[in-house]
């Protein structure tokens, strides 16, 4: 062997150490992250009775049991039956069991009557769980850098997808034990019941801007998020904090429940047809507000954030106070500068905390938005945006492809994530969407005016 071929091998040998280095680096990281973000699903469970994973409260809700068979669907759905040579199911039949709504995945069962499913037990989900996430230590243990570029990216959907369904667990859950008698307590309360002063909400002024809106391409984020384009924002200012319960105790009290002047068409149907007084959850006691939290029943504290209010509710208070929605690049505009930072599910705190507790403020931070609180967690924000595509969006093909494009109807978009929301799974660009009559999520108001 010539000096230079021994020179050349040598390197060939060194960029394969690198190469297979650096996957296994990749596949250590890929699969911590993995396991971190499964077993965070069942640390959400911890406390839960097997009669509770069950139950089905309304068509929205699904049963723990579902979300934790129907995440685990979806790393076998699209990872194991395509990747993993020699795969086949152990139960046949959980691909129509746990398909939610991917047309091109087969045919699945009826949303409304998941609470109707005793079998899977409850333990048998659990080794279902166990099972496929075996199979995907499996898979990753013995793959090559370009399997791996294949099934990276739909191994990260499938974590992102599992932070989503931790939110809808936790809101889901709440649900269920809101119509029990008993209130149930998920998690013993880490915050005071008590009202606290807070500062007043004040208005945060914009100038008018041509703004990049949209994701920029660095880490994950959903085809909805894109393409990235310029927009041309008017002059608008944003409130300082969201509204919170006292203030929307002001609404209540002025009638706004019963004067139509405040209301869309839409909403005032729903409004009547559903009798509804003020947001899910409070009951008057005694003259006095209460509401059913995650940590049980307990009077309403007037400092924290309104939530489970609807789009409807959330449009009427803006009405009533004179002001508006903000649209959603107005939005984005504003919380560009703002730190993710906030009280996420992380926190298990499960409730919307006063602004006071909540924010901080730093020396390093642009003053504008030192003024802006809550822009992250807490409370969802209804944005006056419907939820529809950005210019030059295309539905990707495929099952996956019906992961976000085909809800861009009759939806509107809500921004910056909750106390139910992952911190490692919300962006700046995030678009979250509900029909706008939901009520169940942990959805709140921030009002915008123009100048
Ligand atoms: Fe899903």
């Amino acid at each position: 062997m010539s000096l230079a071929s021994t020179e050349a091998a040598t390197e060939i040998i060194a960029a394969k150490r690198s190469d297979s280095y650096s996957s296994t680096t990749r596949v250590e990281r890929l699969l911590a992250r993995f396991h971190q973000i499964r077993n965070f699903t069942n640390v959400l469970c911890l406390g839960l009775e097997p009669e509770d994973y069950v139950v089905q409260s309304m068509p929205d809700v699904s049963p723990t049991k579902w979300h934790l068979a129907h995440t685990t669907w979806f790393f076998e759905t699209f990872i194991l039956k395509k990747f993993l040579p020699g795969y086949r199911a152990e139960v046949p039949e959980y691909a129509y069991l746990f398909n939610s709504y991917y047309n091109a995945a087969g045919d699945m069962h009826r949303r409304d009557l998941r609470g109707l499913i005793s079998r899977p037990t409850v333990k048998e989900a659990q080794r279902y769980r166990a099972s496929i996430d075996s199979h995907i230590d499996a898979l990753l243990s013995d793959i090559d850098e370009k399997l791996l570029d294949q099934v990276e990216p739909i191994l990260v959907l499938g974590i992102h997808h599992e932070q989503q369904h931790q939110e809808l667990l936790t809101t889901d859950i709440k649900h269920v034990f809101a119509q029990n008698p008993l209130y149930p307590v998920f998690r013993k309360p880490k915050i005071s019941a008590e009202s606290s002063a807070i500062p007043p909400q004040r208005f945060i002024e914009f100038e008018q801007a041509t703004v990049a809106i949209g994701h920029d391409g660095r880490g994950f984020a959903y085809d909805n998020e894109g393409p990235r384009h310029q927009a041309l924002v008017p002059a608008f200012s944003i409130a300082s904090r969201p509204v919170t319960n006292g203030e929307y105790i002001a609404f209540i009290e002025d009638n706004g429940y019963t004067r139509s002047e405040f209301w869309l068409s839409l909403g005032w149907m729903t409004v009547n047809e559903q009798r509804w007084q003020a947001p899910l959850y409070w009951t008057k006691r005694d003259g006095a507000w209460w509401n059913f939290t995650l940590s049980g029943f307990r009077p309403v504290n007037k400092s924290e954030p309104v939530t489970h209010v609807s789009y409807f509710e959330a449009d009427a208070y803006a009405n009533w106070a004179r002001v508006r929605l903000p649209i959603e690049f107005e939005w984005e505009r504003a919380a560009s500068e703002c730190p993710i930072e906030g009280n996420f599910v992380e926190g298990e705190i499960f409730h919307p905390r006063p602004v006071a507790v909540a924010s901080s403020v730093s020396a390093d931070r642009p003053a504008q938005n030192q003024h802006l609180h809550q822009i992250f967690g807490d409370v969802w924000e209804w944005t006056r945006s419907a939820y529809s595509p950005y210019p030059g969006y295309r539905v990707a093909p495929g099952a996956l492809g019906e992961y976000n494009g085909k809800f861009m109807c009759n939806q509107y978009v809500l921004r910056g994530g909750s106390c139910a929301t992952s911190r490692s799974h919300i962006r700046r660009t995030y678009r979250n969407f509900f029909q706008p009559e939901k009520r169940w999520q942990f959805t709140g108001i921030r009002l915008a005016r123009d100048p």
